[in-house]
């Protein structure tokens, strides 16, 4: 445990270095609501491509659908979130704040941080009540009751309700998946630890309907596929685990269900759900909507309902979690090549998660050095995500770099402007190499597409 970053060290990184900001930071801030900058939209981006390349691009037994955040109120009673979806709560007749009564332990009481909310001595907290997590609004110019719809409070139903959609035009047969990454919302009582738990957040959520009596084989297979993703990807595996739930613990819909869990700096905690939903959406669906979502197997001459295997997965937690793994603090030489005695603080993230693959520093800005340096940009940037920088010492841009996990950094000096080669520094071992103008670009690639192992976990 003794390497793991504290979220105050997270966070304090995305401000400085533009990953994530508070939303509406000018107006003091919204309740756990987060905005992406520049390198946080670069890299959550690179997460989910990772995501679509696993379920799209490797297998031929996936297709993606992008369906619509506001859906027909009639889903949310047929998926039982409109009845089921809550979480109870208590107020304070004191302070007039809200918790989820399930968590009153983990709770500070504002007035006494030191208490837990109901131990300070003035307070006073109310009945535990029910309180639906879907967020209400209304459609159209007329606000009465039949105009109430919800923000979906999970991508998934949007897959269910296309399920005949999409059997009719994918030309596909169970075992078959819909996969689908958009933005869901929970009014959460308890939101908080930055973007782990908060109100508008982004899923990857995949629907794989299989024959019933194949579903505990397809289980196992996307456990285990899920897990692999993780830390093909770059995590720890000590820092990664399956925890299957008690039988007390299952959702309404579920026969089984497994988590995988990361240890972020508030301890393990769930990344990603993997769930056996069984039958119950489609038939809830087929009840509510009176469509049959049915499959008709052609060579039984059956018509049955096919089961389904879901890993649930959540792409800010997901990023966070590949955040908190990269995260370093470390000793190195410096430039000059001065033993020791340089701080820096450096993302090993997977090269295919770095927001930035190259960076590319004229060493001064004279000489023709940046523009040398800009035409060595204008070659890479077809081919990776490529910045030129010229602020500041070297030293400073290189640390800038490893604050952003920059694999490689291509420095121009003065002897490119004599043989026409760069130097080109490598993030985790702080190797240099010298590299040919004319051969960068595939020498980056073929550096860039190579299996990537945590330099946390020590030499392989
Ligand atoms: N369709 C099943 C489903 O939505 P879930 O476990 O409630 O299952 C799946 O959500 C994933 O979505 C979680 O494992 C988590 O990564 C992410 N997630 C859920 N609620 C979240 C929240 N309030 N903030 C950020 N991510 C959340």
């Amino acid at each position: 445990m003794a390497d793991l970053v504290s979220m105050d060290k997270i966070v304090a990184l995305c401000k400085r270095r533009g990953f994530i900001f508070a939303s509406s930071e000018i107006y003091g801030g919204l309740g756990s609501t987060y905005d992406y900058g520049h390198y946080g939209v670069l890299f959550k981006q690179n997460v989910k491509n990772e995501w679509w390349r696993a379920m799209l691009q490797e297998r031929d037994d996936i297709v993606a659908l992008d369906s619509a955040i506001l859906q027909h109120p009639r889903t949310w009673e047929a998926s039982g979130h409109l009845a089921g979806f809550t979480d109870p709560m208590v107020d304070c007749r004191t302070c007039g704040q809200r918790f989820r009564a399930d968590h009153l332990h983990d709770l500070q009481c504002p007035r006494k941080p030191s208490k837990p909310p109901g131990d300070g001595p003035d307070c006073s907290l109310t009945e535990a009540r029910d309180f639906n997590l879907m967020f209400e609004t209304t459609m159209g110019p007329v606000k009465d009751s039949g105009a109430t719809v919800y923000l979906r409070p999970e991508t998934a139903q949007g897959i269910f309700v296309n399920f005949k959609n999409v059997l009719q035009f994918s030309r596909k047969k169970p075992p078959f998946g819909i996969a689908q990454i958009g933005k869901s919302f929970r009014n959460e009582i308890t939101p908080g630890n930055f973007v782990f738990r908060t109100r508008e957040f982004e899923q990857m959520e995949m629907e794989f309907f299989v024959p019933p009596d194949e579903a505990p084989q397809w289980y196992e297979h996307w456990k285990q596929a899920r897990m692999e993703w993780y830390v093909e990807l770059g995590l720890r595996p000590d820092h990664l685990r399956l925890r299957e739930h008690d039988p007390d613990e299952l959702s309404h819909y579920s026969s089984a269900t497994a988590d995988v869990e990361y240890l972020f700096p508030i301890g393990w905690s769930e990344l990603e759900g993997i769930a056996n939903r069984g039958d119950f959406d489609l038939t809830q669906h087929a009840e509510y909507s009176g469509e049959k979502l049915e499959y008709f197997d052609q060579q039984t001459k059956e018509h049955y309902v096919p089961h389904v295997i879901e890993p649930a997965a959540g792409a800010d937690r997901a990023t966070l979690a590949f955040l908190v793994d990269a995260y370093d603090e470390e000793e190195i030489d410096t430039p000059s090549g001065a033993q020791g005695g340089e701080q820096r603080t450096v993302l090993k993230l997977h090269p295919r998660l770095a927001p930035v693959k190259v960076a590319v520093l004229p060493l001064v800005r004279k000489e023709g050095q940046p523009e040398v340096a800009r035409e060595i940009v204008a070659a890479l940037r077809g081919r990776m995500q490529t910045e030129y920088d010229a602020g500041g010492s070297i030293g400073k841009r290189y640390r800038r770099q490893d604050e952003i996990g920059t694999p490689f950094c291509v420095t121009v000096d003065h002897q490119t402007l004599e043989d026409r080669t760069v130097t080109v520094r490598e993030r985790d071992s702080l190797g240099q190499d010298r590299v040919a103008i004319g051969e960068l670009g595939d020498v980056l690639a073929a550096w860039l597409a190579q299996p990537w192992v945590s330099p946390k976990l020590g030499p392989t």
